[in-house]
């Protein structure tokens, strides 16, 4: 079997990448380890970017998006008792993201690839990479493709990364002292936009998925397990965390969906080797707290469509060549500001009653000058392309 790209991994990035190239008429296989079913429930992301919401318009797959899709024009900032809001329309107009679960998109790219007759093959078994400096290919499942590129889209615990020859990475890495604990329930959102909240007892995020369904997170330990968790605990904490305005009041209703996320981040560079390019969380991770890795994802395809299309138009390796760097200036932005608002908002064990003060003073700062105000705005929203 030959294919032009052989991509691994059908989340957004692999997925996205194999839609956008097959508008520029060049093949791809896509390989998953996961069925169809475990790809579409997987509860992930559901932040939307500017950028990433233009890309999925413009490539013909936005249509229930924007039908389905909650477009948001601020979020809000609550500590000390006090709700701040960060108002896009007036810091960066024009600029607002939009609330949309990653799964969705991911249901949406899959609906897409099969109606125009992509090449999806869930559950393979055994990938694995070949000959990665020239004529490469893949084994999957006793089965052979042969490509010209392959595109290691298969998230931070795949095969791709790991199949680059010892001593060519260089890998940057954080790991923070706690986790999220997501959940998603059925009970209408308790509030209108997204709520970041630091509290004494740690950070929490109201988020929403639909009018019906709300997303919540908490901070927790680092080695924090589901079971210690019952539902009375979760909306305890929750609402500790939450109802500390005066007159907030939240609602709760049934757990439908639950897990615990490490905190980390990691960059390996360059993030290519020979005719492996990597894209998404193969290559790179942040914490969640700027809702940056699901957008990164997209703006790594971006910019590889590009390469891999000068490379099979007209045979220049240029683009493909530069592909790395040309994706890790955006990403370390985004590393940057996922560590800055992780920071901002979360409580750490080491921190004095001086360096809590510092972060009090600092939110203080941000939700007081437009300057500064005007930084997480346009970070949030996503730096243009
Ligand atoms: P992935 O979505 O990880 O897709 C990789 C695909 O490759 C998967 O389908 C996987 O099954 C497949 N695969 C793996 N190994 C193999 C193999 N050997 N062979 C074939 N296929 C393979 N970001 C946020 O902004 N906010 C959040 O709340 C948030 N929550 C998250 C929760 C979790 C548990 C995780 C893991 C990530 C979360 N993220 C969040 C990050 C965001 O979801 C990712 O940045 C995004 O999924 C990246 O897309 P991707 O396509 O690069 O990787
Ligand atoms: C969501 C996830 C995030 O990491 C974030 O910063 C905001 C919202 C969400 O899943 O809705």
């Amino acid at each position: 079997m030959r294919t032009q790209v052989a991509i691994i991994g059908a989340g957004p990035a692999g997925l996205l990448l194999s839609h956008l190239l097959h508008l520029r008429g060049i093949s791809s296989v896509v390989l998953e380890k996961r069925s169809r079913d475990y790809v579409e429930r997987r509860v992930r992301a559901g932040v939307l970017e500017q950028g990433t919401v233009d890309t999925l318009i413009e490539a013909g797959v936005g249509e229930r998006m924007l039908r389905e899709g909650l477009p948001h024009h601020g979020i809000e900032l609550r500590y000390g008792g006090a709700g701040h809001r960060i108002p896009f329309e007036k810091l960066v107009p024009g600029r607002s993201i939009t609330v949309y679960g990653q799964q969705e998109v991911v249901k949406d790219l899959i609906a897409a690839r099969l109606a125009a007759g992509g090449d999806i093959r869930f559950e393979v078994e055994d990938v694995a990479l070949h000959s990665l400096e020239s004529e490469p290919y893949v084994t999957f499942g006793g089965e052979r493709l042969d490509c010209d590129v392959i595109a290691g889209c298969d998230g931070f615990h795949g095969v791709s990364r790991p199949a680059i020859p010892e001593g060519v990475l260089t890998v940057f890495e954080k790991d923070y002292p706690f986790a999220w604990l997501g959940i998603l329930a059925e009970v209408a959102p308790s509030s209108e936009e997204l709520i970041y909240t630091r509290t004494e007892r740690g950070f929490a995020l109201h988020s929403m998925r639909s009018p019906t369904v709300s997303r919540f997170y908490l901070q927790v330990p680092a080695d924090a397990q589901l079971e210690e968790w019952p539902d009375e605990r979760i909306w305890g904490e929750l609402k500790a965390r939450l109802e500390s305005v005066p007159g907030f009041t939240l609602a709760t209703g049934d757990i439908v969906e639950r897990g615990i996320t490490p905190m980390r981040a990691f960059v390996a560079e360059p993030m290519q080797y020979g005719r492996l390019h990597l894209a998404g969380d193969a290559a790179h991770i942040v914490p969640p707290t700027g809702a940056k890795g699901l957008n990164l994802a997209v703006a790594d395809v971006r910019v590889l469509t590009d390469a891999l299309a000068a490379y099979f138009e007209d045979g220049s390796t240029e683009p493909l060549d530069g592909y790395s760097r040309a994706c890790l200036k955006r990403v370390w932005r985004a590393q940057h500001f996922s560590w800055w608002m992780t920071t901002l908002l979360h409580t750490f064990d080491e921190d004095d009653a001086y360096a809590r003060r510092l972060q009090l003073s600092y939110l203080d700062y941000v939700t007081s000058s437009e300057a500064a105000a005007t930084t997480l705005a346009e970070n949030y929203v996503g730096l243009p392309y």
